[in-house]
């Protein structure tokens, strides 16, 4: 992509509106734009990066077995009134009446949907375990819809439902859940720590939701802070293994880790005091499981090995795709912008031209855009005819993790400058070893 064909509306002012870091950077860095309180427009760069932090989801989804759906964003109310939920729903449910005054809803879940979808098709134990999932647009009515996509009122969700046979095959489902999403979240450069959570409204005692710590978080934490250096790295994982799965699981959440609302006062004191942290964390994700609270009163029942209807056992999931860029932002940006993780970076790399014009300058810095093109790594060429400064502020608010920077000067002795957003560090060399280069940090990446 070359920036002077791009659409960048990059701001220069601090947006009034913005009260935290990830809200200010992505209004600055042209990637959303509010329509209205908690409603956004992604824009072409925003957009980058919420793709690719869908492909992740899916990536590790399809490595745990789960299989993707698409269900719509609208939903009849009927369903609801199945369950029982809505009544009880309460002001946060959008609630909408069609021209033949049949009442829907803009989802805010797919419990009611998945469980319709399960029993119309599926009636036997030998169909079992499922879980689907999705990446679907939500809409809750926040009361105070804030911080830019991290509370919005319409925000993208990946959404799971799990249909076992019983507790045990369900309780797998629910580790299964748990290991994917750790990987999930360590590829988007995050650490998510699993906290033992309340249910909500969507119900079960099991339930664990993911964290990542931020001072702007709206959660309060309380850690033992060993957990932050769990790693689990790429280790090869059998998902059907129960106990295997169940392991990590335990290595993940013996340490004490908990929100507010689960937090246990006597038990925290008994972490080593050097080692006992209160902070404040973002909810990135959650699990629970729910045993038959959908499928009872909704009749999703198989036919088990004895011949026997029974309810299927049921937990869902969830991934808060669109929280995840404020959350990600949070956690790595300076005073100059985003710094973003190889994982999610909209670009791999860019390039500055540091004279526009030049006729070798511009073809050393075609043939770099040509060699890693070639290699799938797609870099964000700054071509404007634009003073060096602002073309570097540019790069470093928007924050792509590399950058070749290539003048007249260097190029004279056959080289360009390689320089690592995170560190500030650069490193001359020939426009092939900075190809190479880019390639081989994202090998690391697929
Ligand atoms: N209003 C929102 N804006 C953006 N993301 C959200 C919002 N509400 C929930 N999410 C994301 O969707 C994930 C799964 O939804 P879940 O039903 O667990 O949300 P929740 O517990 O109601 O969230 P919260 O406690 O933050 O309101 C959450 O972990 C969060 O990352
Ligand atoms: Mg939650």
């Amino acid at each position: 992509m070359r920036l002077s064909r791009y659409f960048l509306p990059v701001l220069r002012e601090n947006p009034a509106e913005a009260q935290i870091v990830s809200h200010r950077y992505m209004l600055r860095a042209g990637m959303i734009k509010q329509q209205a309180a908690g409603i956004y427009s992604w824009l072409p760069l925003g957009y980058r990066v919420l793709r690719r932090i869908e492909d992740i989801v899916h990536q590790e989804q399809a490595r745990a077995g789960h299989i993707p759906l698409l269900m719509p964003t609208l939903q009849p109310a009927d369903l609801w009134r199945e369950s029982g939920r809505y009544d009880d729903y309460g002001q946060e449910m959008l609630r909408i009446t069609d021209r033949h005054k049949r009442d829907l809803l803009y989802g805010p879940t797919n419990e009611e949907m998945i469980t319709d979808i399960f029993r119309s098709h599926v009636g036997s134990y030998k169909d079992l375990p499922l879980t689907l999932y999705h990446i679907q647009w939500k809409f809750r009515d926040e009361i105070r819809p804030r911080f830019g996509v991290m509370r919005g009122r319409e925000f993208l969700m990946k959404d799971g439902y799990n249909f076992d046979i019983d507790k045990d095959a369900a309780l797998h489902a629910y580790n299964r859940h748990m290991v994917s999403y750790l990987r999930t979240y360590e590829r988007m450069g995050l650490t998510a720590i699993p906290m033992r959570a309340a249910s909500g409204p969507i119900g079960g005692d099991n339930t664990h939701e993911f964290l990542v710590l931020a001072a702007t978080g709206e959660s309060e934490v309380f850690y033992d802070d060993r957990v932050t250096g769990l790693k689990l790295g790429d280790r090869v994982v059998d998902f059907d293994d129960r106990a295997e799965v169940a392991g990590i699981c335990k290595e993940f959440t013996t340490l004490y880790a908990r929100t507010d609302e689960t937090h246990d006062p006597a038990l925290f004191d008994q972490i080593p005091e050097a080692h006992r942290k209160v902070g404040r964390g973002i909810e990135v994700g959650q699990i629970f499981y729910f045993s038959t609270k959908y499928s009872e009163p909704m009749g999703a029942v198989v036919v088990n090995d004895k011949g026997e209807r029974v309810p299927v056992h049921m937990g869902s999931h969830g991934i808060g795709v669109s929280r995840l860029l404020g959350a990600i932002i949070e956690a790595s940006h300076d005073d100059k912008g985003i710094i973003w993780p190889e994982g999610v970076t909209p670009f791999p790399v860019g390039i500055v031209n540091l004279k526009q014009g030049d006729a070798a300058t511009d073809a050393a810095c075609e043939g770099l855009y040509k060699a890693l093109t070639a290699q799938g790594l797609e870099p964000l060429y700054d071509d404007r005819d634009e003073r060096a400064g602002a073309k570097f502020a540019t790069m470093d608010l928007i924050g792509l993790p590399w950058r070749i920077t290539v003048g007249p000067r260097g190029l004279a002795n056959g080289k360009v400058e390689l320089t690592s957003r995170r560190t500030g560090e650069s490193e001359e060399m020939s426009p092939e070893a900075a190809v190479d280069r880019i390639a081989q940090i994202y090998a690391a990446h697929p």
